[in-house]
């Protein structure tokens, strides 16, 4: 986060408060939220993309303190299951700056959606579309609705690939025609009002030029529909997927430079289609919280042992450094061999670094948090470890694997911590149990 720094006496210390104290008052694990970050991250955007609506997507995390903070910071919210939409709704968030996504929305959800006035649905199968052209029929209701686009544009990180087939479960193939077939069914049913073609290309991407092949595609999408129907669609959202640093090999583009660049291609695809300049959207959920959160963990053992072939210790030795949480609160180094750093928190430590490996409580040994870190060789039981960026997609998917209560979430905001998710109890666990 931008407000952690060392205090003088050597321990971290976030928006003016010493991580000992927030260790002390909730405990550990506990995921750490720098509020005046996350608020000043949906600035950035809000500043950089002026005329583009900034949808927060709610899945890389969600709870109702962080939907009243990015409603407040004027941004609109992406949710994709009926679970996100409750908790948005019950948090206030003006439904009518409500984004509702996902490929297998249930009638129960499309019903919710409709019912709570959402403003705009996604849709993203023909299934979808009769089902919710049936329940706006019922109802009498005329909901905006977006297409989710398949452009056949994947990109991860570094990299991109533009291809024409487009082999996965989202949205409407644009190459196979499906995605021209489903704006010509909306126009030409007229029960749902079509306000323009959704893409999405991925996730933690560095190199913007997957948006702009994205970006082509759909646009001349839009000019074929003007074409064929005499409709120049409203808007067009890109998605999110704009990268974070999780380490310091890591340079993701400031949210000017996308800006930038995606006003760019957009204009110029516009003038060669001969089309009017869309209503923008984009949907960013890690650049926005990512960031913003640390997990402080509490150091259980060290364990010194040989490094197997191929390690790169000059001792041939390593660390397992166990915490207190682990898998259970972020599954995204198991899940996707992510990197992460770590950092001892509540001390300064003047010895020699050594190669560490920070791990979990939980019964395997894919049990890591950061596969590869140097801490200081006197890094010892009671210490507090903060691993950075782990303000997306590690709460959102934390399980109870190992029965392992999932940790809470602190706000701290002018040397001041608040408890927004409190954490869960082993009696929040029994309680499922029936019989
Ligand atoms: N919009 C749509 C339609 C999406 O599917 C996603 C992410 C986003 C926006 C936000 O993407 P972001 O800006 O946060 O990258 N669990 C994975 C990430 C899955 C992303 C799924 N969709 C991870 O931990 O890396």
């Amino acid at each position: 986060p931008r407000n952690v720094e060392r205090a003088p006496d050597g321990a971290l210390a976030v928006a003016g408060l010493g991580v000992r104290d927030i260790a002390a008052e909730f405990g550990t694990p506990v995921y750490v939220l720098d509020e005046d970050d996350l608020r000043s991250r949906c600035r950035d955007f809000r500043t950089a993309f002026a005329d583009v609506d900034v949808y927060y997507a709610g899945k890389a995390f969600l709870c109702r303190a962080v939907v009243r903070m990015i409603a407040e910071e004027g941004l609109h919210l992406d949710v994709c299951t009926g679970g996100e939409l409750a908790t948005a709704l019950s948090a206030g968030m003006p439904p009518e700056r409500i984004g509702f996504h996902g490929n297998n929305k249930s009638v129960r959800e499309l019903t919710r959606a409709l019912d709570a006035g959402v403003g705009r649905i996604i849709v993203d199968s023909f299934t979808e579309i009769d089902r919710l052209t049936a329940l706006a029929r019922e109802r009498g209701v005329r909901p905006k609705v977006m297409i989710r686009v398949t452009v056949g544009v994947e990109a991860h990180t570094h990299e991109f690939i533009a291809t024409a087939h487009e082999d996965q479960k989202f949205g409407f193939s644009l190459a196979g025609g499906a995605a021209a077939a489903a704006a010509f069914k909306i126009l030409d049913e007229g029960v749902l009002e079509l306000r323009g073609l959704h893409s999405h290309i991925g996730s933690q991407i560095f190199d913007a030029s997957g948006f702009e092949v994205s970006a082509r595609r759909v646009l001349a999408l839009q000019g074929q529909i003007r074409d064929a129907r005499g409709v120049e669609l409203p808007e067009l959202d890109l998605g999110g997927g704009f990268g974070i640093a999780y380490t310091t090999q890591d340079d993701p583009a400031a949210p000017s430079d996308l800006a930038k660049r995606l006003r760019k291609i957009v204009d110029a695809e516009c003038a060669s289609e001969r089309l009017a300049v869309p209503h923008l959207s984009i949907e960013p959920g890690r650049a926005i919280v990512g960031p913003a959160v640390f997990t402080l963990y509490e150091v259980g053992t060290v364990k010194s042992v040989p490094v197997g072939t191929g390690g790169d210790a000059a001792d041939g030795r390593r660390a397992y450094v166990s915490v207190d949480g682990g898998m259970s609160d972020n599954i995204r180094t198991a899940l996707y061999d992510a990197s992460y750093s770590a950092t001892v928190a509540s001390r300064a430590s003047a010895a020699e670094p050594m190669l560490a490996r920070v791990v979990g409580k939980h019964c395997e040994s894919g049990d890591i948090v950061v596969k590869d870190e140097f801490l200081p060789a006197d890094v010892q039981p009671g210490d507090l470890v903060a691993v950075p960026g782990t303000g997306a997609y590690c709460r959102s998917m934390a399980s109870n694997y190992n029965h392992v209560p999932r940790p809470p979430v602190v706000a701290v905001r002018a040397g001041r911590a608040r408890l927004i998710v409190r954490r869960e109890t082993e009696e929040d666990l029994l309680a499922l149990d029936v019989g």
